[in-house]
This record gives C-alpha cells, sequence and structure tokens, in this order.
C-alpha cells in the first residue's frame, strides 16, 4: 500500500494515503475499513492494482478509473462520456427535494443531466416525480440510461440543446447545472478536469442565462428553478433572476461555505411572460 501512496504522491495527487486505500479496496473487493483487517494486497489482484495505479498516475479522475462514484444514495457508472458528479451538487439536489416537498406527483426537468445524478437523485427520494432529464451529449445520455437500469429508477433522457429553448413542460420544478467553466478559465484547472472530463460539460458560455430565460416559457406558474452557479457568481444569477421576472430568489451554499445554488420561483402565469 505504502508504495502506492509515493506513487500516487509524485504525480501530484492531493490525497494520496486515501486514494492508496481506495484503489486497494476496490481490487481486493472489501470497503477501505475491513481493509484493515487485510492490509496486504492478495498476489492475484496485484496485476489488476497496477492496471488502476497506472491510469491514475496520469491524472486520470479516481472516479473514471474505479468506474463508479457516489452520489447522495445512489452509486452512479461514470466514464470519460460524463462529468464526474461533485459534492456542492448533491446540495443542488437537496434544494431540488426542497421545493418538491409538498408536491405529489410533481414534473421535473433537469437540463445537462450528464450522467443523470441530479435527475436520479430526485426520482430515488421524491417517489412520486416524474422526472425527465436533457443533454446534448447522446454518449452522456447513454450513461444516464444505464444509470437508470442500474439503480432501478424511471427517467426519462432525451437528446436536447438547451439553447433552442427548453422542451414544452408544464414542469413544476426545472433544475440545471449548466457547463459554466469560462474558456479563459480551463488552464487554471486540476489535470483531472482539464484532460479528462467532457470540455463540453465544462465550458460554456450563457448557458445559464439560456435555461433561466428558457424556464419562463415552460414552468408552471409558482413553478420552481435551481441553478448550480459558479463559484462567485451567485449575486449575478440572482440579480438575473429578479431582472427576468422571478420571485421568491434565495441562494443556499454548498459544504464547503460557497454561495453555490440560485433557487426561484415564477410569479405568476402573466409575470412569467
Ligand atoms: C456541468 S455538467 C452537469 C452534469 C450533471 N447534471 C451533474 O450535475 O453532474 C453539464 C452538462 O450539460 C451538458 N450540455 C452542455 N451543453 C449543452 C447544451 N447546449 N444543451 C444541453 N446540454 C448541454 C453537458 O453535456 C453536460 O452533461
Amino acid at each position: 500500500m505504502a508504495h502506492v501512496t509515493e506513487r500516487l504522491a509524485l504525480v501530484g495527487v492531493e490525497s494520496p494515503e486515501v486514494e492508496a486505500e481506495i484503489l486497494v479496496a476496490h481490487v481486493v473487493g472489501v470497503t477501505r475499513s475491513e481493509l484493515v483487517l487485510q492490509p496486504k494486497v492478495p498476489r492475484k489482484t496485484e496485476k489488476a492494482l497496477e492496471r488502476l495505479v497506472a491510469r491514475r498516475e496520469q491524472r486520470e479522475p479516481l472516479a473514471y478509473v474505479l468506474g463508479e462514484w457516489g452520489f447522495r444514495r445512489l452509486t452512479l457508472s461514470v466514464d470519460r462520456r460524463v462529468l464526474v458528479p461533485r459534492p456542492e451538487t448533491e446540495v443542488v439536489a437537496e434544494r431540488c427535494l426542497a421545493c418538491l416537498a409538498a408536491a405529489g406527483e410533481p414534473d421535473v426537468l433537469d437540463v445537462g443531466t450528464g450522467s443523470g445524478a441530479i435527475a436520479l437523485a430526485i426520482a430515488d427520494e421524491h417517489p412520486g416525480a416524474r422526472v425527465t432529464g436533457v443533454d446534448v451529449s447522446a454518449g452522456a445520455l447513454e450513461v444516464a440510461g444505464a444509470n437508470a437500469l442500474r439503480n432501478g429508477l424511471v427517467v426519462e433522457f432525451h437528446e436536447w440543446d438547451l439553447f433552442a429553448g427548453l422542451p414544452t413542460g408544464p414542469w413544476d420544478l426545472v433544475v440545471s447545472n449548466p457547463p459554466y467553466v469560462l474558456p479563459e478559465q480551463i488552464d487554471g484547472l486540476e489535470p483531472e478536469v482539464r484532460e479528462w472530463e467532457p470540455r463540453e460539460a465544462l465550458v460554456g458560455v450563457g448557458a445559464t442565462e439560456a435555461v433561466a430565460r428558457g424556464a419562463l416559457d415552460v414552468l408552471r406558474p409558482r413553478g420552481a428553478l435551481v441553478l448550480e452557479v459558479a463559484a462567485g457568481d451567485a449575486a449575478r444569477v440572482a440579480s438575473l433572476l429578479g431582472a427576468l421576472g422571478y420571485a421568491d430568489i434565495s441562494v443556499t451554499r454548498d459544504l464547503a461555505g460557497r454561495d453555490r445554488v440560485v433557487e426561484a420561483v415564477t410569479a405568476s402565469a402573466l409575470g412569467a411572460g
């Protein structure tokens, strides 16, 4: 195990010891805490471990190396076709669930669904919800569909370009974690993100605005819009929503304390126009 930690540290992985444990536990087929009982890697799994460590040494994201990643109560398959679901996005799903708490069978649209993380978490945690996820990437939609099957959940997935407006609802809630990294910011990101995650999932100019405008046409009166935004961008997005006529605008912090989720409701059928 120590030599795996050393190799990961050498290439600049941020938490080499933890990741070494995760990789060893994965190949041995035990949890990290069970590793204490079995600290030595069995000979028959050495080759498999070597393959995974070599991939991680290339700074391929740990989630892709493992082939799966946890999101709220779900385990999702992930590969290079989708963004790795982030902890801050769990807060987005939580805010959606809070907005839907009083609704029996709400119609929900997830724009830029990627692995299906938000859509599937809502279907999982609000069993009456009728959830649809859309994405411009056919590859992402394949992953999302497989994740629905894997988790025994029913969500409709469709190919759709958010810049063409949003699918006609009407929806009780529109949620989106749109691409919001600016083109000039991409070089400053970690190699795991910059070199491995899909560019179209990261970089986007005007996607947040397009979703906010498009949602006005397809949300029911008093329907909710929930958006994940870039760190430092919440105030701008909140005032954009105000200018578009949304009401009850609020901002929620992520687990790191950064303003990260902006939500609002359509004022009324007339006010939404
Ligand atoms: C930041 S990722 C979010 C993925 C997932 N919802 C999550 O939170 O983990 C943005 C997603 O938007 C999709 N996307 C990018 N441009 C789009 C467009 N014009 N129309 C629809 N989806 C788009 C990408 O393919 C990607 O899956």
